[in-house]
């Protein structure tokens, strides 16, 4: 993507916040918690290599570590100044950098994993279909989905409002997905999926810079 157009890039106070989570040095989001948590049963004791697709600061590898889930983690985000920061932050802690990747979920081929989380990211793309087809190509067993799940599919195609100034042009996507589209979707490609209320909004709306979320979950697991 064109950085100029990259929204996820466009508020200093977003970065800041984002590399401090990579530090783990901002409070832990609910829905990191509650991912980990989601997963832990599904781990097992091979160290299954995870994908956390969309990972931004790479967070979540704290939420896994903090509660002893042993994961062999990697990060993969399409924006390059977010996987800039969460390597640093990696590198300042002693991490290995490498295991955050700059690409889009679209250009995922030739990785295996056996788990993925997809915590707050298919929302912000054109369709559901193809970020998670690709993610279920890398041969995953096991998902965990957070993200804007309704009775019905809803395209919002926005400004964001809320970057920094001179960038409130520039517009994203918003969607929210009709649940039980994903879910025959994940069921057409041989998983068997369970809905799951989402602990932060317990099936209420939260507004999102403005727009409306119904954050909840979905975890699959490969029939
Ligand atoms: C709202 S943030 C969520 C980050 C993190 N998972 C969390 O819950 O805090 C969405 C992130 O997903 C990334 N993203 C969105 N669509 C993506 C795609 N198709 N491929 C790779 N990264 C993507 C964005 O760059 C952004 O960093």
């Amino acid at each position: 993507m064109n950085p100029a157009l990259n929204i996820w890039e466009k508020s200093r106070g977003l970065l800041d916040l984002i590399y401090a989570r990579g530090l783990d040095r901002a409070p832990e989001m609910d829905c990191a918690a509650q991912g980990a948590e989601l997963l832990a049963p599904l781990i097992g004791s091979n160290r299954p290599r995870l994908l956390d697709a969309g990972c931004a600061g790479g967070h979540f590898y704290h939420s896994l570590a903090r509660r002893g889930l042993k994961v062999d983690y990697y990060g993969l985000d399409s924006s390059p100044q977010t996987v800039a920061l969460a390597q640093a932050a990696f590198r300042t802690l002693g991490l290995e950098p490498r295991r955050l990747v700059l690409g889009a979920l679209a250009d995922l081929a030739g990785w295996k994993f056996e788990l993925a989380a997809v915590i707050n990211t298919l929302s912000f793309n054109p369709d559901f279909r193809e970020p998670l087809d690709r993610i279920l190509d890398c041969g995953v067993r096991a998902l965990v989905i957070r993200d804007n799940f309704g009775p019905q599919t809803v395209i919002r195609w926005e400004p964001d409002g809320y970057l920094d100034e001179g960038h409130n042009h520039l517009r994203g996507y918003w969607n929210q997905w009709s649940l039980a589209e994903t879910r025959e979707f994940l069921a057409s490609r041989g998983f068997q999926s369970q809905a799951v209320e989402d602990r932060r909004v317990r099936g209420q709306v939260e507004m999102v810079v403005g727009k409306p979320y119904r954050w909840s979950w979905l975890v699959a697991v490969r029939e």
